[in-house]
């Protein structure tokens, strides 16, 4: 007789060859998951999460071997990080082949393709056995689920299956290196260091869209000022001190390492070690918790800027408004 665990599989690959998105557990966050070769089926991921055409999908592969039957090309740095992240939080964006519909990659010439870390998400690819479009499992430009309870708040009934492998190991999306232009660029940074790529293969660009000039065209579209967003005012700051007695009173604090608690209505601490990996584990998590809390406002203490410090701040100060 077939184990529960795998019939489970068996009916999302099911279900994704019929066109279905369905729920995807990742090492970095949960995905809402399509089949990349099917418009149909990909279109429903952008409606399910109310996403813009303009922003395209992340193409998750089974392994390095697949990466010919959808890249046209594959610059040598790519096959030199693949085989040094992959299974892991990082994303590679090189020239597509047809076979990926327009629709993934936005009407781009280029696709975005990873090789997820996640043993369930490794083991439905291989029973699906084709190439999976999936963003993240959020309705757009909110906070980023990392549990299948925080899959089915946001998208409910529209997903008729989530995989419940329990809470991502990592926490923040992967990092996005794209080969689309001369110069290798960080797109988008994430789960894997910029230091630990530079270390493979020398120094990168870093590119923060939020310093992209009002018209100049957006490389990566989803990369947008405001994204990760809680519905309560989330303020980004650098010193606790910012804030008196008296508006804490109606605050929730997150933040890292000592942390001045005094008078706040609700503290999450990311980290009291200040490791890093542990509050990205913690950091989507913690701010669904203080938004669900009736808060006023979330006070929200800047990290250190280095390794996934980076990429803490940069959620951070998206998700601020
Ligand atoms: O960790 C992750 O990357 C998660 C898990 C599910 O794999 N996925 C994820 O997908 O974060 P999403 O859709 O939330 O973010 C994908 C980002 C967007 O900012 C999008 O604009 C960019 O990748 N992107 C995708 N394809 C691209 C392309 N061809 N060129 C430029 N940017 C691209
Ligand atoms: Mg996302």
């Amino acid at each position: 007789m077939q184990s529960a665990p795998n019939r489970e599989l068996r009916q999302a690959a099911e279900a994704l060859k019929n066109g279905q998105a369905i729920g995807l557990p990742t090492e970095t966050v949960y995905g809402l998951a399509a089949d990349a070769r099917n418009a149909e089926a990909v279109a429903r991921i952008f409606q399910i999460k109310g996403r813009p055409f303009f922003d395209p999908l992340i193409v998750h592969l089974a392994s390095l071997d697949e990466v010919p039957q959808y890249a046209a090309e594959w610059p040598e740095q790519a096959q030199k990080l693949a085989e040094k992240f992959w299974p892991g939080p990082l994303t590679l964006i090189v020239p597509k082949k047809s076979i990926i519909s327009d629709l993934v990659t936005s009407g781009l010439p280029h696709v975005a393709l990873r090789v997820p870390a996640h043993p369930l998400a490794l083991a439905l690819l291989r029973e699906f056995g084709g190439p999976l479009a999936a963003p993240s499992a959020n309705r757009f430009g909110r906070i980023s689920p990392t549990t299948a309870a925080a899959v089915r708040e946001e998208l409910g009934a529209a997903v008729p299956l989530v995989l419940d492998g329990g809470a991502c190991a990592i926490g923040l999306e992967s990092t996005i290196v794209s080969f689309a232009s001369e110069t290798t660029t960080i797109l988008r940074p994430g789960g894997l260091s910029r230091e630990a790529i530079e270390e493979v293969i020398g120094p990168v660009k870093f590119t923060d869209k939020i310093s992209v000039p009002p018209g100049a065209p957006l490389t990566a579209p989803g990369t947008l000022a405001q994204h990760y967003a809680p519905r309560t005012p989330l303020r980004l700051i650098a010193d606790l001190r910012e804030v008196d007695l008296v508006h804490r009173a109606s605050c929730g604090l997150l933040g890292w390492g000592e942390l001045d608690e005094t008078g706040f209505a609700m503290v999450r601490n990311l980290s009291p070690q200040r490791s890093f990996t542990e509050a990205a584990a913690n950091l989507f998590r913690y701010l669904r918790e203080l938004d669900h809390a009736d808060l006023t406002q979330i006070i929200a203490v800047k990290l250190s800027g280095h390794d996934l410090g980076l990429a803490i701040n940069d959620r951070l100060s998206r998700a601020s408004h």
